[in-house]
This record gives structure tokens, C-alpha cells and sequence, in this order.
């Protein structure tokens, strides 16, 4: 890993009540590098992506974003660090058209980029450029998920966490899914991809975190992790 730490999590200790989720995780992210999440179900992705994010105060370690403090703040100071965050399930807001969803969330980025404009955003995502006056919950699956990613770009992020999003997708909407986060990607935003697809994940990403009950079990190069069958079958399952 090298160059600019924008999220520098340490030693992460994230409870749910009495049940303890996260045991000491560390993470990091540089500028420009794209990281897959995996594990298994339950092992703890979507609570690391919640407590970077501060929806999930952690009991124990801190999060970093952006060379900042950033440990028990509120999620909204977070994003506004230049952090987005796709969480699984979509939620975009359905009484209000693809349009007005995308200006909505409409700004620069926090060094003043504005790489991604509305036309970019159309651009890549031509089934929504087809659809701009539907009401989203006029959408299919995967143009609502289409429609968060593309909102989460029109805030001009240093960041973009995306937790499954092409779960539940058939496979030719999940294939233009990873097209269009190798898009991201080429654009230099700095990528956290979890997905249960380790195919898909590490034909894109540059590091790989594996967790196994909160704890991360292999953290390596995408070609380390594609020559290690062991690690692949006994933490992914394949
Ligand atoms: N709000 C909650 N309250 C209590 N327990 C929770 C809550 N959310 C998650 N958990 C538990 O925390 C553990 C980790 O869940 P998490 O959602 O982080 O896993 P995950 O790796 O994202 O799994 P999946 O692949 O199924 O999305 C699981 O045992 C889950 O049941
Ligand atoms: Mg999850």
C-alpha cells in the first residue's frame, strides 16, 4: 500500500449489545486503490463498512478519514469528508424521478472536483439516461441500484464504498455493474468493494481484506489471493 491514507481505521472494536461483532480489525485506504471485503455471511463486512461510516459507534480503536479523527462522528461529517457510502438494500428515494435523485446530490468534491457532472453520470449509465422521469420506485432492481451508484458519483467522492451491489442482480445487470466500477475505478476514486463474487472482486481491486468473525484472516494483492486455493476455500467457500 502506498501514498495518501484517506480512511486509516485502527483496532476496531464494534459491538452489537452484548454481542461482540468487530475484534480488532485495522483497515486502510490510499488514494486511488480499489479493496475488496469478503468473508462469508455474518462475518462482519457490513458492520466494518458502518462503523468507517460512523453509524456504528465502536467500543474500542479509532477511525482516521482523511488524516482527521473521525471515532464516534456523526455519519453526515463523514461523508462530508468526501466519503460515499452504497449501503446493501438500496434506498434511493422512490417518490422522486431518476432526475431529481441525481441533482439532488449534485456537488463539488472535497478538493473542489467535479469530475463527475450529471452528463458523466448519464453517460455511464445509458438505462438511466433512458429512464429520467421515471419515479424510482418505478425501477428495477438494478437501475435502483444503478440510480445509488450514480448519486453517490454526483457528490464527487475521494471514496466510494459499495457493500453488494450486485446482490440479487441478474447476471447481465451485475455484469454492467463491474463495467461501470471499472469505470469508477479508472477515474481514481479509491473503491471498497464487497461482493460476494471473488472473481468479479479481484479481477478489479488491488488488495483484499478476508474477515472471519471480525477478525481480518488475509489481507493480500488480488494475485496473492487468486494463487491460494487454501485461503479460498477455506474462507470463501469455493
Ligand atoms: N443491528 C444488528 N443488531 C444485532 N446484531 C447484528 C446487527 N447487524 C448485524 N448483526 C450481527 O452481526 C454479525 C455481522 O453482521 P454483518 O451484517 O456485519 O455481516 P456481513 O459480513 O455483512 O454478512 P452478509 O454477507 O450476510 O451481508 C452477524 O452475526 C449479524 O447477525
Ligand atoms: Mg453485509
Amino acid at each position: 500500500m502506498a501514498g495518501e491514507l484517506l480512511i486509516d481505521a485502527r483496532g476496531l472494536q464494534t459491538y452489537y449489545g452484548q454481542s461482540h461483532i468487530l475484534r480488532g480489525i485495522d483497515f486502510q485506504v490510499a488514494r486511488g486503490e480499489t479493496i475488496g471485503l469478503m468473508g462469508r455471511n455474518g462475518m462482519g463486512k457490513s458492520t466494518l463498512l458502518k462503523t468507517l461510516m460512523g453509524l456504528v459507534k465502536p467500543r474500542g480503536g479509532s477511525v482516521q478519514v482523511m488524516g482527521r479523527d473521525m471515532t464516534g462522528r456523526a455519519p453526515y461529517e463523514i461523508a462530508q469528508l468526501g466519503i460515499a457510502y452504497v449501503p446493501e438494500g438500496r434506498g434511493i428515494f422512490g417518490n422522486l424521478s431518476v432526475v431529481e435523485n441525481l441533482q439532488m446530490a449534485a456537488r463539488p468534491g472535497t478538493r473542489g472536483q467535479r469530475d463527475w457532472t450529471y452528463e458523466r453520470v448519464l453517460e455511464t449509465f445509458p438505462r438511466l439516461a433512458e429512464r429520467l422521469g421515471h419515479g424510482g420506485q418505478q425501477l428495477s432492481g438494478g437501475e435502483q441500484q444503478m440510480l445509488t451508484i450514480g448519486r453517490a458519483l454526483m457528490t464527487n467522492p475521494d471514496v466510494l464504498i459499495l457493500d453488494e451491489a450486485t446482490e440479487g442482480l441478474a447476471p447481465l445487470i451485475a455484469r454492467e455493474i463491474w463495467r461501470i466500477c471499472g469505470l469508477i475505478r479508472d477515474s481514481g476514486i479509491s473503491t471498497v468493494i464487497v461482493d460476494k463474487n471473488w472473481k468479479h472482486v479481484t479481477q478489479l481491486t488491488d488488495r483484499n481484506v478476508i474477515l472471519v468473525k471480525g477478525e481480518v484472516v488475509f489481507a493480500g494483492t488480488s494475485g496473492q489471493l487468486r494463487s491460494d486455493p487454501q485461503v479460498l476455500a477455506q474462507h470463501l467457500g469455493v
